[in-house]
C-alpha cells in the first residue's frame, strides 16, 4: 500500500506555535515559530497560514499564547483581555466559519474558568483538541469520499483544500489521498487560483510531494476543459455552509459549479461540520474583500496601468442545487436541505 507522509501545517510545541509559512511555498518549506499571539494574527492576515480549518486552529492557538502572556493574577482582567484578543482574531478574516467556531469554543472555556492557572491549561487542552479533531474529521472525509473516485478519473479542484489548509490531510484532497493510498490511478488538474495562486503554489506542491499526477490550468480554462470532456469530477472545499445549503468557497467556485452542471460533471464539496453555519443563510455571509494591490501586482510588479483599481472578492457563493453531494466527517449528504444538514450536525429539527 502507498503511504503518504504529511508535514504538520500548524502545531503547538514546547510553548511555541510552529506553522508552515505558506507564502514561501513552493520554493521553500519554511516554518514560523512564535510565542506571540500578535504574530499569529499577522500570519492569518498576511495569509502565511490560510484555509478555513487551519485559520481556526491558528486562532485557537493564538488564544493559548495570549492566555499565557496575560496570566498575571487577576482572573477577570485576564478574561477581559482575552475577549479583546478574540475579537481581534475574529476580525482578521470574515468568511471562514471555522475561525469563528474555534474562537467561540475557546471563549466558552474562558467564560467557565474559575482560576487563572487552570484557565491557561484548559485553553491549551481545548485548542489542541480542536487541532486533533480536525485531523480526525479530515481522515473520515477521506474514507467517505474515496469511494467516489475511480481508476482513470481526472479530477478538477480549485484553491487549496489540502493538508496545508487544515491540520492534516485536507478536506477536498483527503478523498484523493485516501484513493491514492489504496492504489487507485487518477490525475488532478489544479486551477491556478488568481491572485494568491493557492492552486499552483500549494495544491500542486502537496500533490506532487504525495506522488499524485497533477497539472495546473489557468482559472479561465475551466470552460474549455469541461467542453473537451477532459474533467470527469470536481472536488472543492468550503469556508462556510449555511443552513439553506449554500457554500462560500474560493472565488471561482461558483462559475466552476455552473459549468460542471452544464457538462453533467459531478461537483463534490468536502468540509467538516465545523464549517457549518446553521444560524445563517447565504444572504448573511460576509464575503471578504482583500486589498486591490493583491490583484494589481504580481511578485512586486504592477501588471495594470497606474490609477486603475481592481475588484477583489476572495470568495463566492454556490447554491445547493449545483452541488452533487456534500462530504463530511459524518458521511455523504446527497440531499442538501436544512433538515439533512441539521441531522448531520447533530441538531434535530430543521
Ligand atoms: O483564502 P484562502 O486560501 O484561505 O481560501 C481557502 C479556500 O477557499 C479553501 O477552499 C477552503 O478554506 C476550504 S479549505 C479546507
Amino acid at each position: 500500500m502507498r503511504k503518504i507522509s504529511f508535514p504538520r501545517t500548524i502545531e503547538l510545541v514546547n510553548g511555541k506555535v510552529r506553522l508552515i509559512n505558506q507564502l514561501k511555498l513552493p520554493h521553500k518549506l519554511e516554518y514560523i515559530e512564535t510565542q506571540s499571539y500578535g504574530r499569529i494574527i499577522k500570519a492569518i492576515k498576511k495569509m502565511e497560514v490560510r484555509g478555513a480549518p487551519a485559520i481556526g486552529i491558528a486562532g485557537a492557538f493564538a488564544l493559548v499564547l495570549a492566555a499565557r502572556q496575560f496570566q498575571k493574577g487577576d482572573l477577570n482582567e485576564t478574561k477581559e483581555k482575552l475577549n479583546q484578543v478574540a475579537k481581534e482574531i475574529m476580525n482578521t478574516r470574515p468568511t471562514a466559519k471555522n475561525l469563528h467556531w474555534a474562537v467561540e469554543r475557546i471563549l466558552g472555556i474562558i467564560r467557565r474558568s474559575e482560576d487563572e492557572k487552570s484557565l491557561v491549561m484548559e485553553v491549551e487542552r481545548e485548542a489542541k483538541k480542536i487541532a486533533l479533531e480536525d485531523e480526525e474529521s479530515n481522515m473520515k472525509i477521506g474514507f467517505h469520499g474515496e469511494k467516489l473516485i475511480k481508476d482513470g478519473d481526472v479530477i478538477l479542484t480549485i484553491c487549496n483544500a489540502g493538508s496545508l489548509a487544515t491540520s492534516r490531510y485536507g478536506t477536498a484532497l483527503a478523498p484523493l489521498y485516501r484513493a491514492w493510498e489504496k492504489g487507485k490511478e487518477f490525475e488532478v488538474v489544479a486551477l491556478e487560483t488568481r491572485p494568491y495562486l493557492q492552486g499552483s503554489r500549494l495544491t500542486a506542491f502537496e500533490l506532487k510531494e504525495a506522488g499524485i499526477p497533477v497539472k495546473i490550468a489557468t482559472d479561465n480554462s475551466m470552460g474549455v476543459l469541461m467542453e473537451k470532456e477532459m474533467i470527469n469530477k470536481v472536488f472543492v472545499g468550503a469556508d462556510r455552509i449555511t443552513r439553506n445549503g449554500y457554500i462560500a468557497n474560493k472565488i471561482g467556485t461558483y462559475p466552476l459549479a455552473l459549468l460542471a452542471r452544464e457538462h453533467k460533471v459531478p461537483f463534490y464539496v468536502c468540509a467538516p461540520t465545523s464549517t457549518f453555519d446553521l444560524g445563517s443563510t447565504h444572504e448573511e455571509i460576509e464575503i471578504e474583500q482583500r486589498p486591490e494591490n493583491e490583484v494589481l501586482y504580481i511578485g512586486g510588479w504592477r501588471i495594470a496601468p497606474e490609477k486603475v483599481g481592481a475588484i477583489y472578492f476572495a470568495f463566492d457563493i454556490t447554491p445547493p442545487r449545483l452541488i452533487t453531494a456534500l462530504i463530511t466527517e459524518k458521511g455523504i449528504i446527497w440531499e442538501i436541505s436544512p433538515k439533512s444538514l441539521n441531522k448531520v450536525a447533530g441538531k434535530e429539527g430543521g
